[in-house]
């Protein structure tokens, strides 16, 4: 079969973030949908510990309501001197209807007294690909270490990026654009560890006719032509 076919849901709102997600996937032939296009889907609670539990439950709750494939991606800033903190709270950080501004504020009043050497801080990007039928197929985590700065540079990417300096360019992901960020992101290396395994994972189910739930089942009751 070819590639052209294959069509993931992305379970995100967060259009800078479900937009990077389609430049990394595109170039592999996947065709990205947003949840927008599913109205029948309702806000997904985050309510895990973790970015992995958080990145399951959106991605199995997703697929199993709209019974299409669902990439799902948890992923935030954990900034070493803050013990890990904001983690999986990076969106709401300042509060619950934070916005990237009072995120950022709330991050550089907290380092303010925190020395350059003690700036160190990483992203996390947890994926996790649940088939039409609400079924957990895939995950991968990958990480990008940073620092963050005391101003904010550059106005590319979203969120944490006009604060987080990338060391060996001695530049943040605001400064450094879309190239450099979608080389080196956590994002970018999760969508090439899981591009390999999505491509054989999706091409085996849609080769053996598995586009939803209902056709799962069919296949599992012999009803269905490979
Ligand atoms: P999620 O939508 O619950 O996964 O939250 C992700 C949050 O983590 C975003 O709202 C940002 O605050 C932060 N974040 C994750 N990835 C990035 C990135 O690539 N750049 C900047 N901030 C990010």
């Amino acid at each position: 079969m070819s590639h052209e076919q294959i069509e993931l849901v992305v379970a995100s709102r967060n259009r800078k973030k479900s937009g990077e997600l389609n430049d990394l996937l595109a170039p592999h032939g996947i065709h990205v949908r947003s949840v927008a296009e599913f109205p029948e889907v309702p806000e997904i609670l985050e309510d895990g510990d973790s970015f992995a539990a958080n990145a399951a439950k959106k991605a199995c709750e997703t697929a199993a309501l709209i019974q299409h494939w669902v990439l799902a991606e948890d992923s935030g800033l954990c900034v070493d001197a803050l013990g890990g903190a904001p983690g999986i709270f990076s969106a709401r950080f300042s509060d619950p209807g934070a916005t990237d501004e009072r995120n950022n504020a709330k991050l550089i009043a907290e380092l303010a007294q925190t020395p350059e050497e003690r700036r160190g801080a990483h992203y996390v990007c947890h994926v996790a690909v649940a088939d039409p039928s609400g079924q957990l197929r895939l995950t991968v985590e990958q990480r990008c270490r940073g620092r963050i700065s005391h101003e904010p540079r550059g106005t590319s990417g979203f969120g944490y990026d006009p604060y987080f300096l990338i060391p060996e360019y001695h530049q943040t992901f605001g400064e450094l654009g879309m190239t450099v960020k979608h080389a080196i992101s956590h994002r970018a290396r999760a969508m090439r560890q899981l591009v390999p395994r999505l491509l054989v994972t999706l091409g085996l189910a849609l080769g053996e006719g598995i586009r939803s739930s209902e056709d799962a089942s069919k296949r599992a009751a012999g009803r269905l032509g490979g």
